[in-house]
């Protein structure tokens, strides 16, 4: 690994580590999808070894095997309702904890599982930090109506293009059995407005913009040396 990639992983176990440091005993935790979270299981993995007690619910395949690999005892929405804390990481933030999330094409369960949660922890390296979000939104579509959806994407003026797969020919499926079409908007400039205006698209299935949850949202931002917390000033420890 070079400097430069060494570098951002630890920056990432940095925020994924302090992140499974807020978690307390008997929580139950949404664990959210991606690298950065990844060390944050690694840790939470370690203190459930050191016997503190939660139950997690997974927002993709890939972290419920992680997770259950790992020795976290797992559960579903549909047993707790409410969560106490979720953990996430995200593509883009911006200075009021906007999110642009579905990198991983996981934004549906993960906005799902953030909703439930009281808390918010994102976990990001400092290059997700921007001033205004500008990545491109990623956009969940029930297959039976890509066409029609991708026509109403080209009206809000972005370029939508499906998204495609590695190691397979042809669309991503996603956990759900829906494409991701990822859509380059020339500018955002009323992201709260945008993801209104894209989930009222019938045939859309959820957005990556992240809007509706800054007022429990806490950010780590982790760097090499430290890391730094923003944290929404409603939001109540
Ligand atoms: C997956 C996501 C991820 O949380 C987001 O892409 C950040 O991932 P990483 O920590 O690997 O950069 O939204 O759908």
């Amino acid at each position: 690994m070079d400097q430069k990639a060494q570098d951002l992983s630890k920056a990432k176990r940095a925020a994924g580590y302090k992140a499974a440091d807020m978690i307390k005993d008997g929580m139950v935790v949404g664990l959210g999808t991606g690298s950065t979270v990844y060390y944050m299981i690694e840790r939470l993995a370690e203190h459930v070894r050191n016997g503190m007690r939660v139950s997690a619910i997974p927002t993709s395949f890939q972290t419920a095997i992680r997770a259950r690999e790992a020795g976290i005892p797992l559960t579903t929405l549909d047993d707790n309702p409410v969560i106490d804390i979720a953990v996430d990481g995200a593509d883009e933030v911006d200075p009021e904890l906007r999110l642009i999330k579905g990198r991983g094409a996981a934004h549906l369960r993960e906005k799902c599982v953030a909703a439930a949660a009281r808390q918010f922890i994102v976990v990001v390296d400092d290059q997700k930090v921007v001033r205004k979000l500008g990545a491109q939104v990623p956009v969940e579509v029930m297959p039976f109506a890509i066409m029609p959806v991708m026509a109403r994407l080209r009206e809000l003026e972005c370029e939508p293009v499906i998204r495609e797969a590695v190691k397979k020919d042809g669309p991503v499926i996603t956990d759900n059995g829906n494409f991701v079409v990822d859509c380059k908007f020339s500018s955002i400039g009323n992201p709260e407005k945008l993801e209104a205006a894209i989930a009222a698209i019938p045939g859309v299935v959820e957005s990556g913009l992240f809007c509706g949850f800054t007022k429990k949202t806490t950010v780590i931002v982790g760097g090499i040396k430290k890391c730094t917390v923003i944290t929404s000033p409603d939001v109540v420890a």
